[in-house]
């Protein structure tokens, strides 16, 4: 009898045990509103994505008894404390539809994580309502076809850390309000892409005051302008993509003082000079200065010259790419010293002469 007892104990403590170590259930408020952004969209895994491995996160979203706890939801993280959803993960989730200022995505603003990149919101505007969600450090708003100017809602989410809008096809603009603007605004990213962002204007100074920015892309964003010197102040920069723009003048030198960096594009970049005989666009040599570099993308870029011999310093160099820079000289042995290489590119420099070192 008196073991009956001690099983029958037993099992209420398991049952309290198992009941109190679940998660608090979700607000209904937010419940609802999660509910209802999933209805707001239809769910097409062949269009939204290039990514064939994505699947619907929302699908199983639904208020069947053993489902109702929305924090326990694919794609949802809650505060343990308070319950409120903190987290919301839906990238690459086969959305396919419009989103706009009606959304009940703006009801959750306890956020501080957002992803819905690889989606297809089919050009909607970013909705100012963004706003909304003060709590934002990070967002990734990345290949998801939003389009048109970047509200400067977006500008007020003063905690943000990492900001990603990159990939929506030149379809997103960043002029009114513009760069300059972003970087006043937001002074604790730490990452920030604006891959094809259409910004149309040159480098604003105080980008470079973004001390602790680590990772930068302004590839393809239509800049003018010259690079500037204090490019060199971002000592914790560590990657900077800065290719497919039109720039004026050089690589300022102070760029090789960037000892954390490991990834540096400048790929189709033009440096355009109003002197035409001078020698501006020649590969410069203190390149060889940036040894943390891991990735150096320089390929169709307006250089040309020979190979600096100060490259076989670039020893954690993985992959170069020197296509199309109108390299002169014979293929350079100090190449060969480059352990790390795995992948080299040097095709269409027709004026390269001698033969394969090995
Ligand atoms: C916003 O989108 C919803 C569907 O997602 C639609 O029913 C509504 O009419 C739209 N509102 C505006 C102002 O465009
Ligand atoms: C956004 O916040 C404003 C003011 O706090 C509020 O009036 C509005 O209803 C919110 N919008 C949404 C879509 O939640
Ligand atoms: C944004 O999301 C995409 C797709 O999930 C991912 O590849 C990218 O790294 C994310 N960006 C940031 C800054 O985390
Ligand atoms: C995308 O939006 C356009 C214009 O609003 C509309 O005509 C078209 O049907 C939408 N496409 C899809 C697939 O929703
Ligand atoms: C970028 O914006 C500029 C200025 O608004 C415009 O002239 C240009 O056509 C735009 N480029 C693209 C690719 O949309
Ligand atoms: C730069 O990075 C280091 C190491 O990650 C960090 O300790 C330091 O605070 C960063 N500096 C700034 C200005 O963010
Ligand atoms: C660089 O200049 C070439 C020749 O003028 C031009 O075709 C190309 O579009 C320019 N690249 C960029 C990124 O503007
Ligand atoms: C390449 O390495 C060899 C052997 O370690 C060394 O003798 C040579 O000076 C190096 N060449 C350059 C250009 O650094």
């Amino acid at each position: 009898m008196s073991f009956f007892i001690f099983l029958y104990f037993s099992f209420m403590l398991f049952l309290f045990h198992y009941a109190s170590s679940r998660q608090p259930l979700c607000h209904d408020g937010e419940r609802s509103a999660l509910l209802r952004f999933k209805e707001s969209f239809s769910i097409d895994c062949k269009s939204a994505s290039f990514d064939p491995s994505t699947y619907s996160k929302t699908e199983h979203w639904n208020l069947e008894e053993d489902m109702s706890d929305c924090c326990s939801w694919d794609g949802v993280e809650c505060n343990e404390g308070t319950g409120y959803v903190i987290k919301l993960d839906l990238s690459s989730s086969c959305l396919y539809g419009h989103i706009n200022s009606t959304s009940t995505l703006f009801n959750l603003v306890h956020l501080q994580w957002l992803s819905l990149a690889d989606n297809y919101f089919n050009q909607s505007k970013i909705p100012c309502e963004m706003k909304n969600l003060s709590k934002l450090s990070h967002l990734n708003l990345s290949n998801s076809y939003f389009s048109g100017q970047i509200p400067s809602e977006i500008l007020e989410l003063s905690k943000l850390e990492s900001l990603d809008l990159s990939g929506n096809l030149n379809w997103l603009e960043l002029q009114q309000p513009g760069l300059e603007s972003l970087v006043q605004k937001l002074t604790n990213l730490r990452v920030l892409n604006l891959h094809k962002v259409n910004i149309s204007s040159s480098l604003p100074y105080v980008l470079t005051d973004l001390s602790s920015l680590n990772f930068l892309s302004l590839a393809n964003c239509n800049l003018k302008g010259t690079i500037l010197w204090s490019f060199g102040n971002l000592n914790n920069l560590t990657h900077l993509d800065l290719s497919g723009n039109n720039f004026q003048g050089t690589i300022p030198s102070s760029l090789y003082n960037l000892a954390n960096l490991a990834y540096l594009d400048l790929s189709y970049c033009n440096f355009s000079s109003l002197d035409p005989d001078s020698s501006l666009g020649k590969l410069p040599a203190s390149l060889g200065n940036l040894g943390s570099l891991e990735k150096l993308d320089l390929g169709f870029g307006d250089f040309s010259g020979q190979v600096p011999s100060s490259f076989s310093h670039l020893t954690k160099v993985k992959y170069l790419d020197l296509s199309g820079i109108h390299l002169v000289g014979d293929i350079p042995s100090c190449l060969m010293n480059l352990s790390q290489l795995s992948e080299l590119y040097m095709c269409c420099n027709d004026q390269l002469t001698g033969p394969i070192p090995y």
